[in-house]
């Protein structure tokens, strides 16, 4: 199994200036050298995200905006997008990328081991999970973050990377930071 459960908090405090250095620079090397440190451009998506919530209350067009938030604003994204719990599957929602697989039990595929572990999975290389379902040929790793209402599972969110490794802790917490802020938005109408 390559797959890693990605940890809740992976930040530490009092990390020194030369370590942060030597991370942003391997991050250059992994996915082809953005310029943003990964920390500052989640914090700026994070009051993208707010931005684009404020007084909408409608959930689809919602996760619809958030979706072309993610795709547009991240490098390496070849898919990005929601899948909602529905019964004992997953079924999809608004995203942004090609056309893809419409309903994953759970238990399958990298979206439904997330929603049925409720847990955050980093791929490195999808085509070295057992079960990955293939929607996007161009697609190499993958992470999944699963959605709740308190402790009630939504869904997930779902994003591919043509990019082997693409995906890493800081991916993992920043989706995470941004997912909480949707989905608190979105509480109480009964979604
Ligand atoms: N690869 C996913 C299926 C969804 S697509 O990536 C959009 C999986 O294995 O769950």
């Amino acid at each position: 199994m390559t797959a890693v459960i990605a940890k809740k908090k992976t930040a530490k405090k009092g990390t020194s200036s030369k370590k942060k250095a030597v991370t942003k620079k391997a991050a250059k090397r992994r996915d082809g050298g953005p310029e943003t440190p990964k920390s500052q451009l989640y914090a700026s998506l994070v009051v993208q995200l707010l931005s684009l919530l404020k007084g909408e209350h409608d959930f689809i067009a919602n996760a619809a905006n958030f979706s072309a938030l993610l795709f547009n604003a991240l490098p390496n994204v070849n898919w990005a997008g929601f899948y909602f719990l529905q019964g004992e599957e997953l079924v999809l929602g608004p995203f942004q990328g090609n056309p893809a697989c419409v309903r994953i039990p759970m238990g399958q595929g990298v979206c439904g081991v997330a929603a049925q572990q409720c847990e955050t999975i980093i791929v490195p290389n999808v085509h070295e999970f057992p079960g990955h379902i293939a929607c996007d040929v161009a697609s190499n790793s993958e992470i999944v973050v699963p959605l709740f209402d308190g402790e009630r599972l939504l869904g997930v969110l779902d994003l591919d990377s043509p990019i082997t490794g693409r995906f890493d802790d800081q991916d993992a917490e920043g989706l995470n930071e941004l997912a909480t802020v949707f989905v608190a938005h979105e509480e109480g109408l009964g979604v």
